[in-house]
């Protein structure tokens, strides 16, 4: 079966052509293009959703065409279509929807609508059978969340970051820094060779007992700790703000995630989303996971941020469960907490 998925939900226009039998946790990937926005967002320091919507518009005709093209697929070919609906940023998801809604029906094809954060934690699915249930940790520059999944289509959300998402604070404190939005891959380099005990700073999870997190205190410490050295004249060492802010975000996660390891009596675990890609939390995630002996699933590196493929091997499960969407889809800026089918 041969799946066209769309991804427009923020800075990245992606769309993937991505082949998978019915039945089988088989995948073979025939073109995954990506149309980054982040030189146009960069001088901003952040995302402009007016201008995302824009440059998704200018990217995705062109950018499907070239997806197909380079899987060597005839648009009739295409058995399903998948798009993000939902959470993002309007105006950018209402492209990716409506430009499916355009394919499915000028070529009669079924459309599928998927969540964005099932979509990062099924770039995992590419791996082959993972076995349920599973515990998924999924970080991106606009959630932070912890979820239970009974199986590929079933999600609890039972953690959640209640301010800023983790990618969102690498990306605020390294501004603060002068470093180039998006900052978490520069942060993730610098802390490779800064002091990670040389600044105290507060940690990140909630101390309720619920499965959370806060990210808001850390960006403020860290903005008024460098505000305070600015005032003095002082110079404060980048590298090793850099190391302490990761140190206190791999404590905190690993410390939710063993604390959900213990009350779910995980055996699998699934990591994704942008932040994924940082060296540091990858490696605190695996050591918590060998010490615990559970299962770890970490996308490649490629497939850490947005993506179309993520989005088609989403969308594989959910068609398979049922899951089918008409052409009253629509997109949604935030998610359903029932995650049901769109
Ligand atoms: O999943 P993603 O590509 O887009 C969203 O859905 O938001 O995630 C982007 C986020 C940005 O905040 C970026 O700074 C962060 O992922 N990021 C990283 C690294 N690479 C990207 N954060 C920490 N370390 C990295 N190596
Ligand atoms: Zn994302």
């Amino acid at each position: 079966m041969l799946y066209l998925a769309f991804e427009s939900s923020c800075d990245e226009t992606a769309v993937a052509v991505v082949s998978s039998p019915d039945g089988k946790d088989e995948f073979t990937v025939l073109s995954n293009e990506i149309a980054s926005q982040i030189d146009v967002h960069a001088k901003y320091g952040g995302v402009v959703p007016e201008i995302a919507s824009r440059a998704h518009i200018e990217a995705i005709s062109a950018l499907t065409y070239k997806a197909l093209s380079d899987a060597g697929v005839a648009p009739e070919q295409i058995d399903r279509v998948a798009v993000t609906t939902e959470p993002g940023l309007i105006g950018a998801l209402l492209i990716g929807v409506n430009f499916a809604k355009g394919f499915a029906y000028t070529y009669g094809k079924p459309l599928i609508g998927v969540n964005h954060i099932k979509g990062h934690v099924a770039a995992n699915y590419l791996d082959g059978k993972i076995k349920t249930p599973f515990i998924a940790f999924v970080a991106s520059g606009g959630h932070t969340s912890i979820i239970k999944a009974s199986s590929y289509t079933d999600f609890e959300t039972v953690g959640r970051t209640v301010d800023d998402a983790i990618g969102e604070a690498f990306d605020k404190i390294g501004r603060r820094m002068g470093l180039t939005y998006p900052c978490g891959a520069e942060m993730d380099r610098l802390a490779k060779s800064g002091d990670p005990g040389a600044f105290k700073l507060p940690s990140v999870h909630l101390k309720d007992g619920s499965f959370n997190f806060s990210l808001s205190g850390l960006k403020t410490h860290v903005v008024n700790l460098l505000n305070t050295a600015e005032m003095k004249g002082e110079t404060v060492n980048r590298e090793d703000i850099c190391a302490s802010v990761t140190r206190v975000i791999c404590d905190s996660v690993t410390h939710q995630l063993d604390a959900c390891i213990k009350r779910y009596k995980t055996e699998t675990m699934l990591a994704a989303g942008g932040v994924l890609a940082n060296s540091h939390l990858r490696e605190a995630i695996k050591k918590l996971c060998d010490r615990r002996g559970v299962e770890l699933h970490i996308p490649p590196l490629a497939l850490c941020g947005d993506n179309g493929v993520m989005i088609a091997a989403a969308a594989k499960y959910e068609f398979e469960a049922g899951q089918r969407s008409d052409m009253s889809l629509d997109g949604r800026p935030s998610s359903k907490d029932d995650w049901q089918s769109y």
